[in-house]
């Protein structure tokens, strides 16, 4: 077996035994890596005042860590700038919010330089490099410029946008024509992997010269949809687990006779809780009957706190929290519980096998693996209903979830209804459907399929067209 190279921006490796609260993209990863002998690089978190290159070297849980600390300036421009307030918005569909400024692009191109400069001599001939996430589109280019011929493949988390948002972007011709340096380009749907053919067809000139193989830029690429999953038999275990037990019990014990509505997103403007929030008031508002039988719970750990987008989604879901109990609490009930505290990944399986429903509602997700690890954590024999946007990248997959619109609180508030009023039969009927799912699709299959898809490419190189 070849050994197995993983980049990430963030290397967040969980220890194994659920006490970390480490996102989907780091659990996803460490599942992955775990079964090869290969070694995880990426960015340490920390700066320091010049880039040295130097390596922290670690092995956890079985898997060889090496991070590398960056300087200021670097993560104000690469990771604040170009990634998070260009790229990220811009690929969530919100033009609106991409800033648009030379310097956090040279600061990218910096970046990934540096990290393949860092990154060379831990490649050895025959290893698979497999590069992820919009932080690092460029890292090919530079590798083979210094003269990698591995094989490499790139995985995007998030969504690729339609042709007429992307062309937005200033440098839009160079960023695509750096994924033509990969051997392989996943993409989580068919939706996103058609999106990015349009791109490449209408804008770039290029070919489907194949099925999956497009050509542009005198290079050929091999593109594909590789859906995530969750580590769904680890998940299974967790759920088992004392803490998890025990959160569960405190759960239940907190909202005596009330059903649980649970949401848990990193506090993005991209997953759409305003919108959520209001949905729940609607809910409320329209059905007084249920206004003393229903507990909402969310989960929303800070993220991206530089970035002034996120301040400012942050300041507003703070008001609306807070109207929404001030306008509805009695002297001894509120409706809303809103906690910006991160959980222990075991703790959340808890709180999910409490509730009756999962409301998943981001404007726009690559995947979203929340919704998987709802389904996991759910009792077979008396299951929680998923409410789940159309516009998450797992709607394409969980089709027996609630799906609805997540721009309109008005469809949140009936799916709430629908989902609290469900009869059982019908909830463990959609409820084995999403689960069957979940297990059949999981982390291992989607490493499994991307690593043999990966291997299976030309040789070196992606292949120079004869022109
Ligand atoms: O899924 C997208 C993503 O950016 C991942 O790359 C990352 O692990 C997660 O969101 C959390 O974001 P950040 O690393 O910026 O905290």
């Amino acid at each position: 077996m070849n050994r197995l190279i993983v980049v990430s921006n963030r290397v967040n490796p969980p220890s194994g035994t659920g006490e970390e609260s480490v996102g989907g993209l780091a659990m996803a990863l460490s599942a992955a890596l775990r079964e090869y002998s290969g070694t995880w690089f990426g960015w340490s978190g920390r700066t320091t005042p010049a880039y040295s290159g130097q390596l922290a070297v670690q092995k956890i849980d079985g898997v060889t860590v090496a991070t590398v600390d960056l300087e200021e300036a670097d993560v104000e421009e690469y990771y604040n700038g170009y990634a998070n307030k260009t790229l990220w918005p811009l690929f969530h569909y919100r033009a609106d919010l991409a800033a648009y400024d030379r310097a956090f692009e040279e600061g990218y191109e910096r970046v990934n330089r540096r990290f393949a400069q860092t990154l060379r001599p831990l490649i050895e001939p025959g290893d698979l490099v497999w590069i992820h996430d919009y932080h690092l589109i460029p890292l090919a280019r530079e590798l083979r410029a210094l003269g990698v011929k591995n094989r490499i493949g790139f995985f995007l988390h998030v969504p690729w946008p339609a042709y007429q948002v992307f062309t937005t972007l200033p440098g839009h011709r160079q960023l695509v024509q750096a994924l033509f340096e990969y051997d392989l380009v996943g993409f989580q749907t068919q939706e996103y992997q058609q999106a990015f053919e349009e791109y490449v067809q209408s804008e770039a000139g290029g070919t489907l010269s194949a099925p999956g193989v497009l050509s542009a830029f005198g290079r050929s690429v091999q593109v594909g949809a590789f859906p995530i999953g969750i580590d769904a038999a680890d998940f299974a275990k967790l759920v088992r687990s004392p803490r998890a037990v025990r959160m569960r019990d405190l759960m239940a014990a907190s909202t005596v006779f009330r059903h649980l509505i649970v949401g848990v997103d990193r506090l993005d403007y991209s997953k759409g809780m305003e919108e959520r929030f209001m949905g729940f008031e609607r809910l409320l508002v329209d059905n007084p009957e249920l206004r003393r039988e229903v507990l909402m719970l969310q989960i929303a750990p800070v993220s991206r706190e530089s970035v002034e987008a996120y301040q400012e989604i942050r300041a507003r879901l703070d008001a609306l929290s807070g109207r929404i109990n001030g306008e509805f609490s009695d002297i001894d009930w509120a409706p809303f519980r809103y906690v910006n505290k991160n959980y222990r990944r075991d703790e959340l399986a808890g709180i999910y096998r409490a509730a009756r429903v999962g409301l998943v509602t981001p404007l726009r997700d690559g995947m979203n693996l929340v919704a998987k690890e709802f389904v996991a954590a759910q009792d077979p024999r008396d299951p929680g209903v998923l409410i789940l946007s159309r516009f998450a990248g797992a709607a394409r997959q969980l089709n027996e979830a609630l799906l609805v619109n997540p721009n309109s609180p008005e469809e949140i508030g009936e799916a709430l209804k629908q989902a609290l009023n469900m009869e059982l039969a019908e909830r463990i009927h959609r409820w084995r459907a999403l689960f069957d799912n979940i297990e059949r699709e999981d982390v291992t299959a989607w490493r499994d399929s991307f690593v043999a898809a990966l291997s299976k490419t030309g040789e070196g190189r992606p292949r120079a067209l004869a022109s």
